[in-house]
């Protein structure tokens, strides 16, 4: 089934200049750009964004750390986007990442990981709707 996800360009990597390389390696990798923009979040806007982990003890350091800079969201497109584009990114932990993945070779930490995408098809839908309107995500081919 073609499904939509959505990918975010973190901080450590948008600082180091690698937001271009990222995006095209997932186009190299046959992932589809239906959107992409940049922007700093809130802090409310990171609460919200990352509202599922609140209760965690590393909370309060995330919402820091995702608001310190750049993030670059996009929405990517191909069959099984979801599964295929967490297997592409690598494990959270970039020290645990397949080699050769974005988060083994531009990630530096379980935190400073590069990227961030969605884990779910709910939580696909909930995170392409933060950051982009319906608008945005029409495509005429
Ligand atoms: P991400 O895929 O963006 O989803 C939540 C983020 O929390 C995760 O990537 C990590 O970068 C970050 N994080 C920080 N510490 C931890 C931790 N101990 N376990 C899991 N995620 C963590």
């Amino acid at each position: 089934m073609i499904e939509r996800t959505l990918l975010m360009v973190k901080p450590d990597a948008t600082g180091r200049g690698l937001a271009g390389e990222i995006v095209g390696r997932l186009e190299k990798g046959g992932f589809k750009l239906v959107a992409i923009r940049s922007l700093t979040l809130t802090r409310s806007e990171a609460e919200s964004f990352y509202g599922v982990h609140r209760e965690r003890p590393f909370f309060g350091d995330l919402v820091e750390y995702i608001t310190s800079g750049m993030v670059v969201p996009m929405v990517l497109e191909k069959e099984n986007a979801i599964l295929d584009l967490r297997e592409f990114i690598g494990a959270t932990n970039p020290a645990e990442a397949r080699k050769g993945s974005i988060r083994s070779d531009m990630g530096t930490d379980i935190q400073h990981n590069a990227v961030h995408s969605s884990d779910g098809p709910d939580t696909a839908r909930r995170e392409i709707s933060f950051f982009f309107t319906e608008r945005e995500l029409v495509q005429v081919v």
